[in-house]
């Protein structure tokens, strides 16, 4: 399955109702400007005092399986089951300080939209991609030595879309189900908190 559009209640772009979280990867190699292509969308993003606060760490399996086996072996192994076949990690991380060495509160925030342009330009391109939290962050820090500055968000695969039927029956059917929101009316307030929109 490669299309699993959103079920919107009011219409919206295709790129954002289309990209989705898919687990169902085929080992069809992803090139290497395709990852550059996923990484120019990133850099693109907006940023607080456009400080660009995000560092992506990028693992190609093509380009350097060794290191890409270090980084798969960071993920809890739910994680690893499904991805056998991922072609790219990308772990997303923040540098927690400004040039001034003061906090940068909004660094995890930039560096979660600089990831979502990344995964819709994975999206725009026809590939998978697949945003993660379960991967084992200490032993990340530790294996890649990552300096303490800096946060280490989440993990994304990407891949070429693969074969649903070929996954486990409990993970086919979490493929195939309908994906699920709560409502505007539940995340937005008008002009007052819990007041409704
Ligand atoms: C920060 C973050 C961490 C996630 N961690 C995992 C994960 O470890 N394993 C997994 O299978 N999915 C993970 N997901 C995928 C979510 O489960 C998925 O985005 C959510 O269910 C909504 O589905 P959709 O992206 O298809 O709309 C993560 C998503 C995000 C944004």
């Amino acid at each position: 399955m490669t299309h699993k559009p959103a079920p919107t209640e009011v219409s919206i772009h295709e790129l954002i109702a289309g990209r989705w979280s898919p687990r169902a990867y085929s080992n069809a190699p992803v090139s290497h400007e395709q990852v550059r292509a996923v990484l120019e969308a990133a850099r693109w993003a907006p940023s607080s005092y456009n400080m660009q606060p995000w560092r992506f760490m990028v693992f190609e399996r093509a380009a350097d399986e060794a290191a890409f086996k270090r980084a798969f072996a960071t993920l809890v192994p739910f994680n690893q089951g499904w991805n056998a076949s991922a072609q790219v990690l990308i772990a997303a991380t923040a540098q927690k300080l400004t040039a001034k060495g003061e906090v940068n509160r909004t660094a995890a925030y930039d560096a979660g939209a600089a990831a979502m342009a990344l995964v819709l330009q994975a999206h725009a391109l026809g590939l998978a991609a697949h945003q993660m939290s379960g991967f084992d962050v200490t032993a990340f820090r530790k294996e890649f030595a990552i300096p303490e500055d800096v946060e280490v968000i989440a993990m994304i695969s990407i891949a070429h879309y693969g074969d649903a039927a070929a996954l486990d029956p409990a993970l086919r059917d979490r493929e195939k189900a309908e994906r699920q929101r709560m409502s505007v009316g539940e995340i937005a307030y008008r002009g007052a908190w819990k007041a409704a929109f």
